[in-house]
């Protein structure tokens, strides 16, 4: 029997003021995008922004339906939409903010399981490290270099595609 422990490293910022000018813009788009989030029944309206290898950022927000299951996170709508309009693009970098019905959230808003899945299906699909930025309107900030980190023992059999 062997005791095993995983390192997860990450960078913390004290304030989003603090990012690279990259990554700040990159957050803005995500506030953007949070702003639009169709979320009537959480009220919880989260926004995410993909950068793109050519410097394409495409948004995403989460999106609800009153037959609940039928929502998607705004991760992934953001992540899904870079893959469909943008197929041949590497996806650098992903920033995720949100805003509550209760006001401002003044820290880092980490992504639920099943986007850290398709994050880490992201990078593996593309050969690109996946930087992932999380920060709320204001307060710490956390920046992973790949979203591997995020997703240790990461679900990643592969059924043999079929030819297309
Ligand atoms: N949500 C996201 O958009 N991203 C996450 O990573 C976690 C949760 C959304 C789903 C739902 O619309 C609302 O936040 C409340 O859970």
């Amino acid at each position: 029997m062997q005791h095993r422990t995983l390192t997860l490293n990450y960078l913390e910022l004290d304030s989003p003021s603090d990012l690279p000018a990259q990554d700040l813009e990159l957050l803005h788009s995500a506030r953007n995008a949070a702003i639009d989030a169709y979320a009537p029944y959480s009220g919880f309206r989260v926004g995410a922004a993909v950068l793109l290898d050519d410097g394409t950022v495409v948004k995403g927000n989460n999106q609800e339906n009153a037959a609940f299951p039928s929502g998607l996170c705004a991760e992934r709508v953001a992540l899904f939409a870079a893959a469909a309009q943008y197929p041949a693009q590497k996806v650098v970098a992903i920033a995720i903010t949100a805003i509550s019905r209760e006001g401002e959230i003044n820290e880092p808003i980490p992504p639920c399981g099943a986007c850290r899945q398709v994050m880490q299906e992201t990078e593996s699909r593309t050969g690109q490290s996946l930087r992932v930025i999380m920060a709320g309107n204001a307060g710490k900030v956390i920046i992973l270099d790949s979203a591997a980190n995020l997703l240790p023992f990461a679900f990643t059999f592969k059924i043999s595609p079929n030819e297309s």
